[in-house]
């Protein structure tokens, strides 16, 4: 199964091993948007880390198969981006960049694919022009360039995946979404379950009864060559009746499992979005190359109880 999923193929895997696999990093935490769902951790602390310095890390993680740039807005520091995905390329690591698309250009986009990026992610959350101005409080032509820009990601032949906020705003939405996924001639759509966690006060996530309906509806109407990532939804997946099918995965949670998020200040936390808890960090000593054999106790306490946002939400008092 794993061989042909490039995409999520940590996720696919196994769990129970702990060893970093995964590297998030948030070359920059500040954001041209401000989506009121964001719970990205101190999105605005103007903290950085340059494209050089983060090849440097990489360089003495020789176990590490994957390195997702993730913050952030993180092309605001294009030129990073692209360095680093240069290294990874060259080295064998898979690369993602997670992006809202609105700095993307052309020339940009072919620079980051003949550079070896692997995959890159997009948010795709309306399928018009006023809902997306209204919902993000940009000019409609905002949605113009987001269409424009993912269309250009599948002609330069990049692995193009568009995720989906599966929340109140999009809950009634979702097979016209999905329907404009495909128009948009991508064939990988990740439904992102909504998280809500102590950082953040925003709380529009789905009730269980919709988030069911949503699941079993898309992938009803799944067409035959698209895939369906769900996302945030494993932990209580076949409680809800959801199961896996041939294109329809309930991706692993490998967050502080196989999966650290790279602060810009050096901060290593064991998740960006749902769990900001710093464990360490790379100039007061945490070395990340050890990080599972001389585990900082806030990580094994995190490995003992691995709890979950997205599950708590859902089944609380229960
Ligand atoms: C923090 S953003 C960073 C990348 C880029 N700025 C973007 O918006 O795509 C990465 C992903 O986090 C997801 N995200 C943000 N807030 C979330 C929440 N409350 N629950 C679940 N996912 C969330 C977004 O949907 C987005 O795809
Ligand atoms: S979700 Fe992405 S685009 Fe929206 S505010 Fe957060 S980092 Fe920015
Ligand atoms: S622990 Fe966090 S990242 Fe993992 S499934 Fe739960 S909410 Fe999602």
């Amino acid at each position: 199964m794993t061989a042909k999923n490039r995409y999520k193929s940590l996720e696919l895997e196994t769990p129970g091993v702990y060893e970093l696999e995964g590297l998030e990093v948030g070359v920059t935490s500040n954001c041209n948007y401000k989506c009121d769902y964001c719970c990205a951790y101190n999105r605005d602390d103007g903290q950085c880390i340059s494209g050089q310095e983060v090849i440097r890390i990489i360089r003495e993680l020789p176990r590490l198969k994957r390195v997702r740039l993730s913050g952030g807005e993180v092309t605001l520091k294009y030129q990073d981006c692209l360095e680093i995905v240069k290294y990874c390329g060259l080295h064998g690591i898979d690369t993602q960049l997670n992006t809202n698309a609105s700095l993307l250009t052309e020339e940009r986009i072919h620079a980051l694919r003949d550079a070896g990026l692997s995959n890159i992610h997009i948010s795709f959350n309306y399928t018009d022009p006023d809902a997306y101005a209204a919902y993000y409080r940009v000019h409609p032509r905002m949605y113009e360039r987001l269409e424009h820009n993912i269309r250009l990601c599948t002609e330069a032949g990049l692995e193009t995946v568009l995720e989906t906020l599966l929340f109140e705003g999009t809950q009634a939405n979702m097979q016209a979404i999905s329907d404009k996924v495909y128009e948009l001639g991508v064939r990988i759509h990740e439904i992102q379950n909504s998280i809500v966690m102590p950082h953040s006060h925003w709380s529009k996530i789905v009730s269980k009864e919709s988030l069911i309906h949503s699941v079993n509806e898309l992938i009803k109407h799944k067409k035959e060559d698209t895939t369906l990532y769900f996302t945030c939804m494993d932990r209580f997946a076949e409680q809800l009746g959801l199961r896996e099918q041939p294109g329809v995965y309930f991706s692993n949670c490998v967050d502080g499992t196989k999966q650290l998020h790279l602060h810009g200040n050096g901060d290593i936390l064991i998740c960006e979005l749902c769990l900001p808890v710093v464990v360490g960090n790379i100039y007061q000593g945490t070395s990340l190359k050890d990080i599972y054999t001389k585990q900082p106790q806030a990580l094994t306490d995190y490995l003992e109880k691995q709890p979950c946002p997205a599950y708590d939400a859902l089944f609380a008092g229960e």
